[in-house]
């Protein structure tokens, strides 16, 4: 029954132990003691020693499970008490509910892995400052320690994890390969035959529904912002091959609903929006996949600006899910996740994820493309979308930090030096990143590295992708380059 034992040592604040069963993780915590199991394709579980009748008890629960134990307080409380703690859930739904719902479903990618490298970070103590991050020195190390040793190392020199997502896909990486994870199948089952989105020129969302819908039959009408340029070049250059594009003049832009309700229209009859596939997945399985819909007719489906719908959202949780098992990050260690935020879509997701996990995890957002006013206003609209479409009865306040980036600027604009800090990273670690998106993510976990040193919270960026959008930055501010 119990397979093995093994005490992790006095990193722990008490000595864990270690057993093993099939599909079985046992949580118990310090204070308040309380429990609860997931069934997450894990085969670990952790108790603490001092508290054997809890253990006792517990132990019998799990063996003799059915139905399955819960919390004994039935609330999901995110381990992020400094920013969360009004998140509940009622006691009708448990965490495992709550992932089995999200999880169980078909996927885009075959499997949510991705690469984790670990990113020195040395201060230069000599040299005067010079550009941003110009007293600081970075070194990759791609293959670190993970699951149990990451617990053992103890931060004395600072550095963060970095996801690599941006290396799923040539052309679909990053948060877009996640976004669409659960969104193409989705139209799939629906039998979508088309689908319509919009995004500025060097859109990395518009290229990857392109490119995804091109691998599955589907056509995808892009609508993007603004004149043709004269030579097209990275994402703007995908999405012409892979897409069919239509240039809109920003006036008519502006009011995106409108403009992509009426392309839609214009193209088929039936107009579908993902939220309704998605509640209709619920409440209606299957029987979308509509006798009623006329053979060689088309179906289309709207997928708002950058995936900033609540179907975009169970990708990002099953990243969160396979980042947390025992061979990664595990669920003990506290951790800092630092993302950056057009729509927020992504940041939303993470701060989910590690929500209905019960991860020690705290998700913090650099804001690039709205005020903190609209991305808590995204946050609780993704939330209660997610909730809705699956039932869920979530309330919350607040799941993700929101902080200015260091150096704030107008979405899409570069300021001086950027270009220079991305070469920088490029040359000493291999890792692009770009100046609109991923450099802010980069500084902040730099930044937080340095301040989590000796014993603090592992930072852990997540490379959202996008580094095409370099050729379109290279065309557009050529003195930069
Ligand atoms: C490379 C990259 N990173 C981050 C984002 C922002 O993601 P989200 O809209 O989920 O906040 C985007 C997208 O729009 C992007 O293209």
């Amino acid at each position: 029954m119990v397979t093995n034992t093994h005490c992790f040592g006095n990193h722990l604040p008490q000595p864990y132990f270690h057993f093993q069963r099939e599909n079985d993780i046992l949580l118990i915590d310090i204070v308040p003691f309380h429990f609860h199991t997931l069934s997450l394709q894990t085969s670990s579980f952790y108790f603490s020693r001092a508290n054997k009748q809890i253990l006792k008890h517990a132990m019998k629960s799990i063996f003799q499970r059915k139905p399955p134990i819960l919390s004994p307080r039935h609330e999901f409380h995110s381990q992020c008490s400094s920013i969360n703690p009004q998140v509940v859930c009622n006691s009708s739904s448990t965490r495992e509910e709550f992932m089995i719902k999200i999880l169980d479903r078909r996927w885009t990618l075959t499997n949510p892995d991705t690469k984790v490298h670990q990113i020195k970070v040395s201060t230069l103590q000599t040299q005067p400052t010079s550009g941003l991050l110009g007293n600081v020195t970075f070194s990759n190390n791609s293959n670190p320690s993970l699951g149990e040793n990451l617990m053992e190392w103890n931060n004395d020199q600072s550095s963060f994890y970095i996801v690599r997502d941006d290396l799923l896909h040539p052309l679909v990486n990053g948060n877009k390969a996640r976004k669409l994870d659960a969104l193409l199948p989705l139209v799939e089952d629906h039998l979508g035959t088309d689908v319509v989105t919009c995004g500025g020129c060097q859109s990395a969302h518009a290229a990857a529904v392109a490119v995804s819908c091109a691998e599955r039959g589907i056509n995808a009408h892009l609508l993007l912002r603004g004149e043709q340029p004269q030579i097209l070049t990275g994402y703007n250059l995908i999405s012409m091959l892979y897409g069919n594009v239509t240039y809109v003049p920003r006036s008519l832009y502006a009011n995106r609903q409108k403009m992509l309700t009426s392309h839609a229209h214009s193209i088929s009859t039936t107009v579908v929006c993902l939220d309704d596939l998605l509640e209709a997945s619920f409440t209606n399985h299957k029987s979308t996949k509509s006798n009623s819909q006329p053979l060689n007719s088309k179906k289309m489906v709207i997928i708002n600006e950058g995936a900033g719908d609540a179907i975009a959202l169970p990708g990002v949780i099953r990243l969160v899910e396979y980042l947390s098992r025992d061979y990664v990050f595990g669920k003990n260690q506290r951790m800092k996740i630092v993302v950056d935020a057009g729509t927020g879509t992504t940041a939303v997701g993470l701060g989910i994820g590690a929500l209905c996990l019960g991860l020690p995890w705290e998700v913090t957002a650099v804001m690039l493309a709205d005020t903190i006013e609209g991305y808590k206003k995204k946050e609780e609209h993704l939330i209660s979308e997610l909730c809705r479409c699956f039932g869920l009865p979530i309330m919350h306040k607040g799941l993700v930090h929101w902080v200015q980036r260091q150096h704030p600027r107008k979405f899409g604009n570069v300021l001086k030096g950027e270009i220079e800090a991305c070469q920088k990273m490029a040359k000493e670690t291999g890792v692009l990143v770009d100046p609109i998106y991923t450099l802010a993510a980069w500084e902040l976990a730099s930044q937080l590295s340095q301040q989590e040193k000796k014993g603090g919270a592992k930072v852990v960026m997540l490379h959202t992708g996008g580094t095409l959008g370099m050729f379109g930055l290279a065309q557009r501010y050529k003195s930069y380059f």
